[in-house]
């Protein structure tokens, strides 16, 4: 993908795969689209796939996979115990990310429930450079508390910094002294940070913020979920890394890192997840949690057949012709919504392109949860799924006042080799439909809300009649079949 250039220097994102199999999609009418929405409770992970055009709700096991993928599903090697799959996948980690101890699980989250369960005590500090949503729910289930040391720089959504993932050094040195290296249960990098627009961390600030880490005796951890958008940005980003492979890169930033672990529902383009773990006393005061959580300690809850797709999965993702599709593309979306004066979070990221709800909708306070309301709006005018990254996303404070995020986003997700370029085409027409008509959007309350990871069940009801009114603004502009 990056070498083919384009007759008079047009930039297109071309895809370096076709198309095999295909799902038929469906576009239901406005006000379907309408009645959906308030049947889903103003909460789009409430909606049915069936009546969505475009999921862009997240990059998580909506991956497409591969001819090989597929083909290797056909061979597992199906036993509760000793299968040979498992440990075909725990060699080829090994291989990857030079680690020889593997964990199974069956996503990521239960990857953070193992390591939570077993290392954060209550008062417990895990630093970090941002949080994910279940990575924090898991700590603080255990009375544990997380502290974010990103930079400041990395919460601006608009920016041209590189690597906005970056943990800021002199903070970091700052809370290991305040926390005390005894009580910090570990440092947790994520890749590709997810909840601030899919923004990469460099190798470099790696290197040092894992150096400052180790030298407290303090246990080093990467969520390498999202490490393949990161690692294309390491290769066209940082100098150090040009001209070195992907596999090459990969290593430098695992040899940082006394555990590793990932959701395969994104590396690996299939549906599991694993720990890896590099020393073998550690591995084995962990291990009993396995079978406890998930299963036995070679399948960990996962199917064969998903851990053979993972294990081709996780060499494609050493292919920069294939990481390199997901990131073009969110750049092509955000450059040209970014032209038309919509609020985007830049640089473009990995995972989706992000709008700055913040902005978009600036009428709407926090407490009426504006990236919330955008979203809703965007499925009522175009059957695009997004996903709120905001204040809703986010848990109360003990006393129950709302804990306002620092960012109020909507993530448009771009599930790797999945769409085409009309289909990104035409979300950006809607987007600057709606751009247009900002001023229709108005809030949203909750009707039932759970204590827990609320934006997953939660329902909600819009603060007036806004829906209606925008539908029709819609209807009027597009017909009622649009
Ligand atoms: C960075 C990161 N870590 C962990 C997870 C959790 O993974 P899973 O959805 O497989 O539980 C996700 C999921 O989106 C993620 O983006």
């Amino acid at each position: 993908m990056p070498n083919i250039k384009f007759y008079k220097n047009k930039e297109v994102p071309l895809e370096l795969h076709r198309v095999e199999i295909v799902k038929q999609l469906s576009l239901l009418p406005v006000d379907e689209r309408l009645k959906k929405m308030k049947e889903a409770g103003f909460n789009t992970f409430q909606l049915h796939n069936g009546d969505i055009f475009m999921d862009m709700l997240t990059d998580s096991g909506v991956n497409a996979m591969s001819n090989h993928q597929l083909s290797a599903m056909m061979q597992p090697d199906d036993a509760y115990a000793g299968s040979e799959t498992f440990y075909k996948m725990q060699d080829k980690l090994a291989e990857i990310f030079g680690i020889s101890h593997c964990l199974p699980a069956h996503q990521g989250r239960a990857c953070e429930n193992i390591l939570a369960t077993r290392f954060v005590k209550p008062g417990n500090c895990v630093v970090m450079n941002y949080h994910f949503t279940t990575a924090k729910a898991h700590i603080t289930r255990l009375g544990g508390h997380v502290e974010e040391l990103v930079k400041d720089e990395g919460l601006e959504t608009k920016s041209t910094l590189p690597f906005k993932g970056d943990i800021d050094l002199d903070k970091l040195k700052k809370c290991i002294e305040e926390e005390t290296p005894k009580n910090i249960a570990f440092m947790r990098i994520e890749s590709g940070t997810n909840l601030i627009g899919g923004q990469p961390v460099s190798l470099d600030n790696i290197r040092k913020a894992t150096k400052i880490a180790r030298d407290k005796g303090i246990l080093t951890v990467l969520d390498a979920s999202l490490l393949q958008d990161n690692l294309f940005f390491n290769k066209t980003r940082e100098k150090e890394c040009k001209d070195m492979t992907i596999r090459e890169i990969t290593r430098a930033i695992a040899d940082n890192f006394d555990i590793i672990y990932f959701s395969a529902r994104k590396f690996g383009f299939a549906r599991g997840g694993a720990i890896l773990v590099r020393d073998e006393k550690l591995f084995h005061s962990m291990e009993d949690l396995v079978p406890m959580f998930e299963g036995f300690l070679t399948y960990g809850g996962m199917s064969i057949r998903e851990m053979e797709a993972m294990t081709v999965g996780f060499d494609e993702s050493m292919e920069m012709d294939v990481i390199s599709q997901g990131p073009q593309f969110i750049k092509y979306c955000v450059d040209e919504l970014v032209d038309y004066g919509v609020p985007m979070v830049t640089p473009a990221g990995g995972l989706g392109a992000h709008i700055n709800a913040m902005e978009f909708v600036k009428h709407i306070p926090q407490t009426e949860y504006p990236a919330g309301a955008l979203v809703c709006a965007l499925y009522i005018c175009g059957g695009i799924r997004g996903m709120e990254r905001g204040t809703l996303s986010e848990e109360r404070e003990p006393d129950g006042s709302e804990r306002f995020a620092s960012m109020e986003l909507v993530r448009l997700a771009m599930p790797r080799r999945v769409f085409t370029l009309s289909q990104v085409e035409y979300v950006t027409d809607r987007v600057k439909w709606l751009f247009d008509h900002r001023e229709m959007i108005g809030g949203l309350k909750f009707t039932h809300e759970p204590k827990t990871l609320r934006f997953f069940t939660g329902k909600l009801m819009p603060t007036s009649d806004w829906p209606d009114k925008l539908a029709a603004a819609f209807r009027k502009d597009f017909g009622k079949d649009c």
